[in-house]
């Protein structure tokens, strides 16, 4: 991830006007580039905040990137513009004032970033002209992933986890010491295992990243998006917002893992003179250390630049998210030697990928009707190639964003990628627009019933309320007989669609009712394929009962729900039963979920479906349980 370390937001708004006003009379080249500087500065310390504070980018790392390089290059040529405040040289991201502060024990430095081999070879010749001739002998690099996570101090005195911090500024970071406390690579004791003959250091500081698998972060989007609620943009950001939590029980719902990399203190350890050894403690004191990591001598620094070519060219089939590689030189006493300029050692580079976004044009912009009624606006795009894969729909979630973002249907727009979350569109390139741009508006109603459309007050959220709206009906119908659900083998979208348009099915129960020798006579529909169809709905009647409580589409009630419920209950007659307070007792159930069950189930006509599902056949209860089990 881009590096967007930075001191605290302070305003300087006006100051570049002033200097412009000055320019006018004063010789303009030096007062544009002050002014310049100026804007630059503002905008990456708002950049920084929307980063590390709010864990809400609007830029992406390339963007960020480019923003940052023009302001290194413009202070390079102009040194009287130099400032000590200028995020180029200050160390830091931003904290936040919701936890407690912790001053790190050193200050955490960042990484200078290359973008090409040449910047690699470049790097490695000002290495070696730093050090003095018969150092160069020794010199040797190590090769490590450059992990997309939230950067982390962990602290540990006589063995014990004591302190656990966020980079923060760079000074000081936040102390989520509780949070950290739950994820489950971190050792609350070292070391983890006596037996490989290592003692606990007396104190040791590492630097680490906390980080999300890329399948954990997709599977919590889907079952956020199942059950309406709020998805992250990537894992770095799910890694960040489930650490920065208050509540720490939050936190330990959350996939959250964690490798380290860095010494920062060692006190009454072994004696450490290479990374790759302090690496290798690491590990045999428990800690997670990356496994892969490779060393190479100087005289082989092709194989090493090969190396960094052909891991970004695999870096999608690591279950995690990398967005580079490191290149550190190994020696620790050359470390030493080679310093710091600014905020960067000079004894390490980051080598950034090319990331997973492309430009291209906004066709269209099409409603969505979600099968509790949610409206969401999906771009229609020109088709564009993003990391290999085509894309030509994307999420423009609400009608805020598309409005904050002045987003235009015929804008260019950037879109990303990220894994298999839906491609997102991050934000229309101005610059390019013809005047031929069409501001775009909510509309009144719903495209597929007509009827006109709700947004409540204090939501995002726009609805289409009517309960008899046949978009609702064909997503709750996909959702029902969908894979996390009834599973039924040929039933789709466009068999949902087909059997609500020609009045087939009014409600889920309807299912198991449709007329098939109607449908043998439509185009497309043979007595093979009839009779699949049918022995699909057939064999769905015997699903396990969860899979049927998670295809009702009850609001928070997904599939890990449905298990937990049903774990409970031998019976959906006796789910339905059950009051919150019960439902509440369960482990996992909140009073959220109690009441959104409770609701449902308090509707007659959701009481009828269960009857009819079950009058037609469907399995409703489990046979060899008794009737309540554990809650009589
Ligand atoms: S070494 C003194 N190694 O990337 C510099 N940093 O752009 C020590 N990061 O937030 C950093 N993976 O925490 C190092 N293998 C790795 C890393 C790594 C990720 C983070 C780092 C910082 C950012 C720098």
């Amino acid at each position: 991830m881009s590096d967007r370390a930075g001191p605290p937001q302070e305003t300087v708004g006006n100051e570049a006007a002033v200097v412009g006003a000055a320019a006018d009379g004063a010789g303009g080249n030096e007062a544009a580039a002050a002014a310049r500087v100026q804007e630059l500065r503002d905008q990456i310390r708002y950049h920084q905040y929307r980063y590390y504070v709010l864990d809400d980018p609007e830029l992406s790392d390339a963007e960020f990137d480019k923003l940052f390089g023009e302001l290194q290059a413009l202070e390079e040529a102009h040194p009287e513009l130099r400032s000590d405040d200028s995020p180029t040289v200050r160390v830091g991201g931003l904290v936040s004032d919701r936890f407690e502060k912790t001053r790190h024990p050193t200050p955490m430095l960042s990484l200078a970033n290359a973008f090409s081999e040449e910047d690699l070879f470049a790097w490695r010749e000002r290495v070696r002209r730093l050090l003095p001739e018969e150092e160069r002998a020794r010199l040797a690099y190590v090769l490590e992933p450059k992990f997309d996570g939230l950067t982390v101090v962990l602290h540990y005195e006589q063995g014990r986890f004591v302190l656990g911090a966020t980079r923060g500024d760079g000074v000081q970071g936040e102390n989520i010491t509780p949070n950290l406390r739950t994820v489950r690579e971190l050792p609350l004791h070292i070391p983890v295992d006596p037996r490989r003959g290592v003692t606990a250091p007396a104190r040791l500081v590492v630097r680490g990243e906390a980080y999300v698998e890329k399948a954990d972060f997709e599977a919590f989007n889907r079952r956020q998006i199942a059950q309406e609620e709020r998805t992250f943009a990537n894992p770095r950001n799910f890694a960040a917002g489930s650490l920065r939590q208050l509540d720490s029980r939050i936190s330990a719902g959350r996939p959250v893992k964690l490798w380290v990399y860095q010494v920062l203190v060692l006190e009454g350890g072994a004696a450490l003179t290479t990374h790759s050894g302090a690496l290798a403690y690491l590990a045999d004191l428990g800690l997670p250390v990356y496994p892969d990591v490779r060393r190479f001598a100087d005289a082989d620094f092709e194989a090493l630049v090969e190396a960094t070519a052909a891991f970004g060219a695999r870096r999608h089939d690591l279950p995690f998210e990398v967005d580079g590689v490191v290149v550190k030189v190994d020696d620790l006493a050359q470390q030493a030697q080679l310093g710091f300029t600014g905020k960067d050692p000079r004894w390490a580079i980051a080598y950034k990928f090319a990331g997973q976004e492309e430009v291209t044009r906004l066709l269209d912009i099409v409603l969505n009707v979600g099968r509790t009624g949610v409206i969401t606006p999906n771009a229609a795009l020109e088709p564009v190639q993003i990391g290999g894969v085509t894309v030509s729909k994307a999420t423009l979630h609400n009608e805020d964003y598309i409005k904050a973002l002045d987003i235009r249907v015929g804008d260019r727009v950037l879109v990303k990628r990220a894994g298999d979350v839906i491609p997102k569109v991050l934000r229309p390139l101005v610059e390019l627009r013809s005047g031929d741009e069409q501001p775009w508006q909510m509309p009144a109603t719903c495209p597929a019933c007509g009827q006109p459309l709700v947004r409540p007050e204090g939501e995002a959220a726009t609805y289409c309320v009517n309960n008899a709206c046949p978009a609702q009906l064909v997503r709750m119908v996909e959702h029902f007989v969908g894979r996390g659900a009834m599973d039924i083998e040929g039933f789709g979208i466009r068999q949902a669609e087909l059997f609500v348009e020609r009045g087939y099915i009014h409600d889920l129960a309807d299912i198991y009712a449709l007329p098939w020798d109607e449908i043998r006579q439509l185009e497309g529909y043979g007595d093979k394929r009839v009779e699949n169809l049918q022995a699909g709905v057939e064999a769905s009647k015997q699903r396990p009962i969860a899979r049927l409580l998670t295809g009702l589409g009850i609001r928070y009630v997904g599939s890990v729900v449905a298990e937990l419920l049903m774990a409970h209950f031998a019976s959906l007659d006796a789910l339905m039963a059950a009051s919150a307070e019960e439902l509440n007792q369960i482990d996992g159930i909140g009073p959220r979920i109690a009441a959104s069950v409770v609701d449902y189930f308090s509707l007659q006509p959701n009481r009828d479906l269960v009857r009819r599902l079950a009058e037609a056949g469907v399995r409703t209860a489990d046979l060899d349980r008794p009737a309540r089990q554990g809650l009589d």
